[in-house]
């Protein structure tokens, strides 16, 4: 068991930031959280305070700034995709140091962007399972059971680090299978529950054909890019998700916020395209999604 303590700066202390931040610091490692400069006013009043099912509710105090200003052991990248750009300009290259960076946003194509950006070899691919929301700045409310993280890098010692302070964390050895595996669920979840503005009981209910449909496109396009997912598996994974739950993709577009489309349903498009895949079903749910963001903007 390592005692070393870390210093980790969370890029977007929100739902998934505030929640890893959090669990963090209550560990006793020093959090540093990167945000605007109304968010850090609270969080220096204030700190993190997190009311959760898995694990209590509990306040803990970080340090928060505008700008990484100092070199530290890791970052957590876990704005969503559509502040990325501007959100970077808060961790300067120069200052990181050694730091592994490790993007937890949804989709794909943020990688490429963090590798410009930072030293590639430092950046580690992430995705998490959670079910986390910021409700007000510093505020979060995690839903879930479980926060499962999965790493693409044999970090051993940081992984533990992680463990003991409550995630589950799973280390993989190939990036894109890791991406994929969590892309291929989440982007037919997103796109059908937000388009039809609907839980995934009513969708797997009263849109089977075009699940079914829209599973086999995806499926394939995460086949020939070399993840053995199927159509049937992730069927039966769908069959079982709770009936009531909504998408982040769906509640960011009640609530009127940007959404995640081009992470995901474009990452899609993308992928399909350089794979030769036809994805007309999972094309339209994405041009209809997109119109409906801009009638509602
Ligand atoms: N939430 C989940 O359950 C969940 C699960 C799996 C994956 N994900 C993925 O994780 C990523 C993050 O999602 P989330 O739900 O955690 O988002 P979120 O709750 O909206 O949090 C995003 C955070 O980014 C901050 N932010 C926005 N612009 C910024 C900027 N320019 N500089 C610094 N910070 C900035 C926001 O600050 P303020 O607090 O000041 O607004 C907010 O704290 C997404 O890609 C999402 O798809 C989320």
């Amino acid at each position: 068991m390592s005692t070393t303590k870390l210093t980790v700066a969370i890029l977007g202390p929100g739902g998934v930031g505030g929640m890893i931040g959090a669990l963090l610091a209550r560990a006793g490692h020093r959090i540093v959280c990167l945000a605007g400069e109304q968010t850090v006013t609270v969080l220096r009043q204030q700190g993190l305070r997190v009311d959760s099912d898995q694990y209590g509710e509990f306040t803990a105090a970080v340090e928060a700034d505008t700008e990484l200003r100092e070199p530290v052991d890791a970052v957590f990248v876990t704005v969503k995709q559509t502040a990325l750009a501007e959100a970077l300009d808060r961790v300067p290259a120069e200052v990181l140091g050694t730091a592994v960076v490790v993007p937890l946003l949804n989709g794909l194509d943020h990688l490429a962007v963090l590798r410009e950006h930072f030293p590639s070899a430092q950046v580690v691919a992430g995705t998490i399972r959670i079910e986390a929301t910021r409700t007000a700045p510093g505020r979060i409310v995690h839903t879930t059971p479980f926060a499962n993280l999965e790493l693409a890098a044999p970090v051993e010692e940081f992984a533990d680090h992680l463990r003991q302070a409550g995630l589950g964390v799973t280390l993989r050895e190939d990036e894109s299978a890791m991406l994929w595996d969590k892309l291929a669920f989440l982007a037919p979840f997103a796109l059908l529950t937000t388009r039809h503005r609907t839980d995934v009981d009513t969708v797997r209910d009263r849109h089977r054909p075009e699940l079914l449909t829209v599973l086999d496109e995806i499926t394939a396009v995460a086949r020939a890019a070399g993840t053995p997912v199927t159509a049937e598996g992730l069927l039966s994974f769908f069959d079982r998700v709770p009936g009531p739950m909504k998408s982040s993709m769906q509640r960011d577009a009640e609530a009127g916020r940007p959404l995640e489309l081009d992470a995901i349903g474009g990452a899609v498009l993308r992928a399909g395209a350089a794979h030769g895949i036809a994805t007309p079903a999972t094309a339209r749910l994405v041009a209809e999604v997109s119109q409906s963001e801009q009638r509602a903007s």
